[in-house]
Parts: structure tokens; C-alpha cells; sequence
């Protein structure tokens, strides 16, 4: 009966301490892992994935995803996050985010070494998303096929209504892009919402195709598929310098530009990891892996160097960009559902 009972206590004991270092074994791996949404190209999310790996030990996995479809997910998970961070990608739906509280907030000890522009988006979003590079908005051309169709270089938005243009010109769509989402919100701000939805129906009957991500016509330009294509000024760079024949422009009446961020979610798994990882990102050894990667964005900590390819923000006629509006959970509602329903389906 002892022996039957010490039996039990043993195998009670056993079982208890198996299940104590299973236990820690999962809080070892939780503590040794983070999920990150990566907005930005996918050789720079890779960068960063592997230097963080190399650098802290922990375990990263990375999803490359656009603007709008990583908001549409992180909302969809909210109830049972999948992902710690959400890293690059435009502000407006990192704003929508934290409006609709789906990211929390935090304070990083690397803030005072920000620019203006990446605090400013901090405090709009009420401590939840930050300004981690920056970036102006225009378009390009291949050179060769618009010498070969006859068509006039484009310097203006105007010119990209030229009849001649008609199917010629490639942009994503705003719902997943945050590039596209930056022109519809740019062509509002510039001309005015009536004006600006009747340039954007004009521009449909010249579009061949919206893309799902903001920098696809870039690459598309510099394949030959499309003459003229809309995407952030860096990503039609990064096509000139592997020798591409695009040009870059930076529209004549003016242009808007994005202050691709980064947030915590809500509910994240691996909280701590996250802060570690959003505390890296914005030292100057993380940020230089963009221009490594070939991502021309001004980056938003003072001492990383500026790549010198990199669009200069200061000879670019930029808009007063009203970030806080134009990321409100209403507006980027109001204007996305306004552009489905007016531009995304006309006739051409
Ligand atoms: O390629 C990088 C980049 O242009 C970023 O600067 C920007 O934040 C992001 O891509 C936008 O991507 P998408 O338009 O696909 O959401």
C-alpha cells in the first residue's frame, strides 16, 4: 500500500515536473521569438530579419506584406494576435491603426535621436506608431519606349492624361497599397477633392493595370511592361541604379510623400521583443541596412547617414501633407470606398 502510494506521489512528481519544463521550454522559445509584418521591400524586411536574428538571438519570423492588406489582417487577428510588430510600410494605415486601438503605445529611449517629422507622427497617433524613413511620391518612365511610342516625357500630373498615355500608365490600388493610398490622398490635397476625383476618373482610362503593392509598377517600367508608372520617387531609384532605362520625376505642380512607420500590436505575444526590435530600428546600424538593400528612404534617425541616392526631399516641391486627417479611420474609410465607387470600375 506504502509502495503503491510513493508509487503515485513519484509518477504525480514526475508528471509535474515534466509539465514545469515543458512550460519553461515554451516561455524559453516565446521569449526567443518575434512576428513581424514587413511593409517595405522584401530584400530590406530580409536584411532586417537576419541582422536582428544575428544580433539579439531571437528568432524572427517576417511576412512581407502592403499597407493596407497588413491593416486588414492585424484587424482581422485582433481578438488573438499573430504578429509583435508591424515594421514599415506608409503612416496613414499605422494612424488608422492606433485610432481603432489595435496597436499600443510606447516610448522608446532612441526618440530624442529622431527627426521632427518621425516624433511628429508619435504624437499624432497618441504614442503609437513612428516615423521611420521618409519618402516623396511621383513617377517614371522608360525611357526607351516613350521615345519608341512618340509620346512626350511627362514632367507634370497634367501629362499623364496625354490620350497617348491611354493604357500606359501603371499604379497600384489604394486599398492595398499605401503608395497608392499616398497619390489618392496627394491628387485630394493638391487640386481639391472634385477636381482631384475628376483627375483620378481622367488617369483610369490611361491605367493598364492597379497593382496589389505601391512599388510593382517600378519594377514593371523597368521590364519594358508598362511606359510610365506612379510609385514612391525611391523605388523608381532603385530600378535606375541596377541600370534600368527609367527616369524619375518629381511632379511639377507639387507632390505629397509618406512617413513609413512602425507600431507595437495589441495583445503582442512577445511584447518585450517587440520593444527590442522597435528600439533597434531606429539606431543608425539598423536604419543604414536600407540603403544596403538598395531602399532609397530618408531615414528618420539623425545620424544614419542619408543614402546619396536618395530623392532629395529639399529640392522637391512637397505638399503640406495632413498626415493626421488623411490616416483617420473615417477619411481613409470615406476616400477608399469613394475611389471603389467612382474611379476603380468606370468604363474606359
Ligand atoms: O518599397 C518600399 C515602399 O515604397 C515604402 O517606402 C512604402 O512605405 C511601402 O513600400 C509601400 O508599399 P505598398 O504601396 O505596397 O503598401
Amino acid at each position: 500500500m506504502k509502495l503503491r502510494k510513493n508509487l503515485i506521489a513519484a509518477t504525480m512528481l514526475a508528471g509535474a515536473s515534466a509539465a514545469l519544463s515543458f512550460m519553461s521550454a515554451g516561455a524559453a522559445q516565446a521569449q526567443g521569438a518575434l512576428v513581424m509584418y514587413c511593409g517595405v521591400q522584401e530584400e530590406w524586411c530580409r536584411a532586417m530579419t537576419t541582422a536582428f536574428e544575428r544580433e539579439t538571438g531571437i528568432k524572427v519570423s517576417m511576412t512581407r506584406k502592403s499597407a493596407g492588406e497588413v491593416f486588414a489582417q492585424v484587424k482581422a487577428e485582433a481578438s488573438n494576435p499573430r504578429a509583435d510588430i508591424w515594421w514599415g510600410g506608409t503612416g496613414d494605415p499605422h494612424m488608422q491603426a492606433a485610432e481603432e486601438g489595435l496597436t499600443v503605445e510606447y516610448k522608446s529611449p532612441k526618440m530624442g535621436e529622431l527627426q521632427d517629422w518621425a516624433v511628429r507622427q508619435w504624437e499624432q497617433s497618441k504614442n503609437r506608431t513612428i516615423g521611420i524613413y521618409s519618402g516623396a511620391l511621383g513617377f517614371g518612365y522608360n525611357t526607351e519606349l516613350i521615345k519608341s511610342k512618340g509620346i512626350p516625357e511627362p514632367k507634370c500630373w497634367a501629362d499623364l492624361l496625354n490620350p497617348k498615355l491611354k493604357d500606359e500608365v501603371q499604379v497600384a490600388d489604394p486599398n492595398s497599397s499605401g503608395t497608392a493610398y499616398t497619390l489618392l490622398a496627394t491628387i485630394v490635397q493638391l487640386m481639391g477633392e472634385e477636381k482631384g476625383f475628376d483627375y483620378l476618373k481622367s488617369l483610369h482610362k490611361n491605367i493598364n493595370q492597379y497593382t496589389k503593392s505601391g512599388a510593382a509598377p517600378a519594377k514593371a517600367m523597368a521590364l519594358g511592361e508598362t511606359t510610365a508608372g506612379i510609385a514612391f520617387m525611391h523605388d523608381i531609384v532603385t530600378m535606375v541604379v541596377d541600370k534600368a532605362p527609367v527616369k524619375v520625376v518629381a511632379p511639377c505642380e507639387g507632390t505629397g510623400y509618406e512617413i513609413g512607420s512602425m507600431s507595437i500590436i495589441k495583445g503582442a505575444k512577445n511584447l518585450e521583443n517587440a520593444q527590442k526590435f522597435y528600439d533597434w530600428a531606429l539606431t543608425p546600424a539598423a536604419q543604414k541596412l536600407g540603403a544596403e538593400a538598395k531602399s532609397y528612404q530618408v531615414p528618420s534617425n539623425k545620424s544614419t547617414p542619408i543614402p546619396p541616392q536618395a530623392p532629395k526631399l529639399e529640392e522637391i516641391k512637397l505638399i503640406n501633407f495632413d498626415f493626421a486627417k488623411y490616416g483617420s479611420s473615417d477619411e481613409r474609410k470615406r476616400l477608399l470606398s469613394k475611389w471603389d465607387n467612382e474611379v476603380k470600375n468606370l468604363p474606359k
